[in-house]
């Protein structure tokens, strides 16, 4: 089927694409460039032996929208575009709702006007806040998010529910991910983050790479078994392949559905140092600072619903994740070079 994957040339959107092709189906790639480069096309199609249609452009713009619905017979939305870095949305928070929250909207409207009502939004475990028990099940609270970035996740996905409760005949799938690493891999696609990395993995990568000196363990007095934050990582091919399931389960049958992608297992900043140690063959080196106002001590998923519902269960585990980052970050360094 003909997909449109907006922000398809980003981390998350182009291992997706891989994946979409791989199980027959067509992606329309949109993308605005804003975090990603052309050179990541090149990678899909040498992956897939396929490139994937691409049209420059940004979701807030409804006439270009509207241009490419009418241009092909797209049936599905798969909406990844926004900006992800929680940090720069406390000191940026209209550019965050603009682009966030803004684009779903336009993006929504534009589908309705070409007759388009199965979506896939990218949502975030963030939603939950400071969760009051682990695992974390799809009915915990949200709302309790505590920056723009997290709050503009929630708003979209208010918006998707209210717009669900009136006009009932729309497909809209919210995935909640848990803490997205990995690469592909061949080696050849992977996280490429523009300045500081915002996340764990890339920047303990970009110091095992000799990019940075050492990483910042931020906190080591949490109620955790070694003091530091448990998160659950899940591999961007395994969170891709989430993707694909959502697709073939429920294109077409209307209704509002919400899922989380997690492995259901947690890991500690430390396990992931030792893992990705162990990956690249020497230490990693860090220290550890003041715990940073907002984190949480421990979060994961509960898996139960999408492997019930979907039928999909995360199938790579921590080495596989911190091997498959080094090969990308070993093999390109600088990321994506054009
Ligand atoms: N990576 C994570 O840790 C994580 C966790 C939870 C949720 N998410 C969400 O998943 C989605 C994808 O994340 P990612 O890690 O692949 O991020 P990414 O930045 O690598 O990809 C997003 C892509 O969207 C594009 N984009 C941004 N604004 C746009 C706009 N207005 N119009 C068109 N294109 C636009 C960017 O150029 C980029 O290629 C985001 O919505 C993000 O908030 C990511």
């Amino acid at each position: 089927m003909k997909v449109l994957v907006t922000g398809g040339l980003g981390y998350i959107g182009s291992h997706t694409c891989v994946q979409l092709i791989a199980a027959g189906h067509q992606p329309i790639v949109i993308d605005n460039l804003s975090n990603s480069k052309l050179e990541v096309l090149n990678r899909v199609e040498a992956i897939s032996g396929v490139r994937p249609v691409f049209h420059q452009g940004d979701v807030r713009d409804e006439a270009f929208l509207a241009g490419v619905f009418a241009e092909y017979d797209v049936q599905a939305v798969i909406h990844f575009a926004g900006l992800k870095a929680v940090g720069e949305s406390v000191a940026k928070p209209l550019e965050y709702y603009d682009n966030n929250v803004n684009g779903s909207l336009v993006l929504a409207r534009a589908m309705r006007s070409a007759g388009v009502k199965n979506i896939i939004f990218s949502s975030s475990a963030t939603v939950y806040g400071d969760p009051q028990e682990v695992p974390i099940t799809e009915d915990a609270p949200t709302g309790a998010t505590t920056n723009p970035y997290g709050r503009s996740k929630y708003m979209v996905e208010e918006c998707f529910r209210d717009l669900f409760a009136a006009e009932d005949d729309w497909s809209i799938t919210l995935l909640r991910y848990f803490n997205p690493v990995g690469a592909h891999s061949s080696g050849t696609m992977g996280e490429d983050p523009q300045g500081i990395p915002n996340n764990l993995m890339p920047f303990i990568a970009q110091v095992a790479v000799g990019r940075r000196e050492k990483l910042a363990v931020f906190g080591d007095d949490y109620p955790t078994p070694d003091g530091t934050g448990v998160r659950d990582y899940v591999h961007v091919v395994d969170l891709a392949d989430g993707h694909l399931a959502a697709l073939n389960a429920l294109t077409d049958k209307a209704g509002l559905h919400i899922y989380n992608l997690g492995t259901g297992k947690g890991s500690s900043v430390l396990d992931m140092v030792h893992a990705f140690s162990a990956a690249c063959g020497h230490d990693v080196a860090y220290e550890v600072q003041p715990r940073r106002p907002g984190d949480i001590a421990e979060c994961w998923a509960s898996t139960a619903k999408a492997e019930q519902d979907l039928g999909w269960k995360a199938q790579r585990d921590v080495s596989q994740m911190t091997v498959d980052t080094w090969r990308w970050q070993s093999q390109n360094p600088q990321g994506y070079q054009e």
